[in-house]
């Protein structure tokens, strides 16, 4: 790898980020921020020592069997790394990296943001007050739910699940917990946090439910029309972390018919699609994929991307590889 490789970076950083790579190296960046087509993707992996890609680029087997021999390192921008063929790129040699913890406090932010938008029906009275329709107050007008003393359901107790649950014992909320691993017992103690091997078992003990786990085979509808309903009616279902882990139409339906009581999405199955029943739904809150959109974060993503990259090219492990040798 040479020491300034050529990088190519499919869509606009914030400009800080862009001007440390253009120093440090032959960064071809995307100015205009249009998502690159295939055959543009085709003709970047086909030349670059380094690819850096983000979650609306789909990096499959069939673009990686179009990767040139420089291709050596796909530093991602971002944690999730469901868009890209981890096989594939480790059969030709390619080095996978991503951007870990560094947006985790701004995701488990936009989390609790959804929960309480949810649950105190904040864009719906948002819409009310724009729309003219608030005529007066009521002392049984615009009802929410309570935090305080509800019970919390998480799914993937990682850095970003932690975060939340943290947050969450300051809302006075006691928290529940399925992951595939037990967390350590002081953390659990100090989170106060009750575990469930079984997530059938949870679902319908808890108010809330978070989804905080990777996106994977294994939890592509993890969140099934069968397990939503488990869920007691009154629940409210929050999802920060890819909406491929809901079967979207099953709980469009249930919203609709009021077996789940309200949720806060910020990621969907095919995104920037949205069901068209979720937006004619009250009950329902839609971001759109911002859970980690901070000033702060962007550049700090950027700047773990440049590290993993310079590692690399210095020969050195890079810190967040997560496939490849
Ligand atoms: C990022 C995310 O904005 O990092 C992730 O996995 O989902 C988002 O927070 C996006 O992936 C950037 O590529």
């Amino acid at each position: 790898m040479p020491q300034r490789p050529l990088v190519v970076v499919t869509r606009k950083l914030p400009e800080p980020v862009e001007a440390r790579m253009r120093k440090l190296f032959d960064a071809r960046l995307n100015e205009k921020d249009v998502p690159l087509t295939r055959q543009k993707l085709v003709a970047a992996v086909g030349m670059a020592d380094v690819l850096v890609p983000t979650v609306t680029d789909r990096i499959d087997a069939s673009l990686l069997a179009a990767a040139g021999p420089r291709l050596k390192l796909i530093a991602n921008f971002g944690v999730g790394i469901d868009h890209i063929d981890l096989a594939a790129a480790e059969t030709r040699g390619i080095v996978v990296t991503n951007t870990p913890g560094v947006l985790t406090e701004d995701t488990a932010d936009m989390t609790m943001a959804l929960i309480l938008a949810a649950a105190r029906r904040l864009a719906e009275g948002e819409r009310l007050v724009r729309g003219g329709k608030w005529k007066t107050w009521a002392p049984t007008f615009m009802l929410g739910a309570r935090l305080g003393g509800k019970r919390l359901g998480i799914i993937g107790m990682g850095r970003i699940g932690q975060a939340v649950a943290q947050r969450a014992r300051g809302f006075g909320m006691e928290i529940h917990y399925h992951n595939r691993r037990r967390i350590a017992a002081g953390l659990e103690r100090t989170l106060e946090a009750t575990y469930w091997r079984s997530l059938d078992r949870m679902l319908p003990r808890i108010d809330i439910l978070s989804v905080n786990c990777p996106y994977t085979p294994d939890t592509h509808h993890l969140l099934s029309a069968r397990r939503l309903k488990l869920l007691p009616a009154h629940a409210i279902v929050v999802n920060t972390a890819r909406g491929g882990i809901i079967d979207e139409a099953a709980l469009a339906q249930m919203l609709a018919k009021g077996e789940v009581a309200a949720a806060g999405l910020d990621v969907f199955e095919r995104e920037p699609a949205v069901d068209q029943r979720l937006k004619r739904l009250d009950n329902v809150v839609l971001t759109p994929h911002m859970g980690s959109g901070t000033r702060e974060g962007r550049i700090d993503m950027g700047e773990k991307v440049i590290a993993n990259i310079k590692s690399f090219t210095d020969g050195r492990r890079p810190p967040d590889r997560v496939a490849g040798t």
